[in-house]
């Protein structure tokens, strides 16, 4: 019997893990000089908890939840999403109650959703996510785009295209909805059996329908900008100030509602533009959910956030021909020959390892043409050759791979020579 990965998940090899690392390393130090803490929360929670944050109506809570009963019959599911976690465990955890808001929070993790597999998109997937709880300032709106525009092009990306939209707050959405539902009611029968139980729940999703989108009703739809009232058109012409300070272009598309139901004020997404992306061209999606916390039993505390997937970041990455500067070379390869020189460079090799150096020898009793290739498919920067003879006079031969060069030194000055190599290289 043979087993095989499940659909739409995919096992991270050496070779390719090396580049998620660099890119969640590189997201780590972005969070850090911005001042977002990691939090880490479970990978279930109580399926309550989504169906109320993410929202009833969305496709991911009616169609796409990982959800199962565990041993005591409780509804469980596999998180689908970040958000909704992060703000149960601020509630939780009181930390709206810290002297310092607001709270600027980061993750890095598996989210599921049972989507149909295709390029760039997976049933398990890596997001990395910011969310700011605690603060109304237009300025953190500014700050959460930044960042994400500002991972994208320290790894390299060019061809991006950052769309931003004003949901606006709760009376703007309630006067837009209402414009909305008579807009569409009269037709609804026109249009799919998801639009229809959406124009009750919540007519905005109608808008970010697949099925529909050529009905000519979607074109002359009632756009949310006209329905901002003062408030909301004052914040989102402020976020759009600081975006334009920061020197960030964007576009504004009053179309742009986003998938899950908790948004208002801003929303936005960045795409890739470059050619052969793919058909799914949004690498990054956020907004301001301000409702949030209180729909899920929390005081009110506004936020905003986002979450990108790293597939995608990759993909984006492949498409624009962009190579991270990943190192996998080694500091030295052991090359041995005869019995007392291969048991001494157990004990000289944990020596390397526990003072810093990369460090490989051979495990196969490999002939010593063999390890010499051994050490190059290592990319060792030096070689050292340790046989019996040597052993006896206490020397091992050192070889510098890139300059040839060849010299003698005593065992116990090995790591000194390599690591004083290694600092004349970093000066
Ligand atoms: P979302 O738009 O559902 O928003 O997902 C955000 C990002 O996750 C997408 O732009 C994409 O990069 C990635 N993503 C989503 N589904 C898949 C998939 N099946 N395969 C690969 N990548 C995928 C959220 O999840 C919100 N929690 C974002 C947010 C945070 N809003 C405020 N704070």
């Amino acid at each position: 019997m043979s087993f095989q990965i499940p659909r739409g998940t995919q096992d991270i090899l050496p070779g390719e893990v090396e580049k998620w690392q660099f890119v969640e390393n590189t997201a780590r130090e972005l969070c850090n000089r911005y001042q977002y803490k990691e939090i880490r929360t479970p990978i279930f929670e109580h399926t309550e908890l989504f169906a109320r944050g993410v929202g009833e109506s969305t496709d991911i809570v009616q169609k796409e939840m990982y959800t199962f009963q565990d041993r005591k019959g409780r509804s469980m599911t596999l998180r689908p999403e970040g958000t909704a976690s992060t703000v149960r465990s601020f509630v939780e955890k009181k930390l709206y109650a810290n002297s310092s808001q607001p709270t600027k929070l980061y993750y890095i993790g598996p989210m599921f959703r049972y989507e149909r597999p295709q390029t760039g998109r997976f049933r398990q997937f890596v997001q990395f996510g910011i969310e700011a709880l605690g603060s109304n300032d237009p300025a953190i709106d500014a700050e959460v785009i930044s960042l994400a525009m500002s991972l994208y092009q320290t790894l390299g990306l060019k061809s991006l295209k950052l769309v931003i939209n004003s949901l606006g707050d709760a009376d703007s959405r309630t006067a837009h909805r209402t414009a909305l539902i008579s807009h569409f009611e009269p037709r609804i029968g026109e249009f799919c059996s998801d639009c229809q139980k959406r124009l009750e729940q919540n007519p905005l999703r109608i808008l970010d329908c697949k099925k529909d989108r050529d009905h000519e009703l979607m074109k002359t739809a009632p756009s949310i900008l006209e329905y901002l009232n003062d408030g909301s058109k004052s914040y989102f012409n402020k976020v759009q100030q600081y975006l334009s300070a920061n020197g960030i272009p964007y576009e504004v598309d009053p179309g742009l509602v986003r998938g899950l139901d908790y948004y208002n004020h801003t929303a936005f997404e960045i795409m890739s533009n470059a050619e052969g992306f793919g058909a799914i061209t949004t690498l990054c999606g956020g907004g301001r959910y301000n409702g949030l916390a209180q729909e899920i039993g929390g005081p009110e505390t506004p936020g905003i956030g986002f979450a990108l997937s790293i597939e995608r970041l990759l993909a984006a990455l492949d498409a624009e021909n962009v190579t991270l500067p990943i190192s996998s070379d080694i500091d030295c390869y052991i090359v041995t020959m005869g019995d007392q020189a291969k048991d001494r460079a157990v004990s000289l090799l944990y020596e390397m390892r526990n003072a810093g150096l990369k460090a490989e020898k051979d495990y196969e009793d490999k002939k010593m043409k063999a390890q010499f290739k051994s050490a190059d498919r290592h990319q060792a920067k030096f070689v050292a050759v340790l046989g019996d003879d040597e052993l006896e006079k206490n020397v091992i031969a050192v070889k510098n791979m890139e300059t040839g060069v060849q010299e003698d030194i005593a065992i116990d000055q090995l790591i000194s020579y390599l690591k004083a190599y290694s600092k004349r290289m970093l000066l």
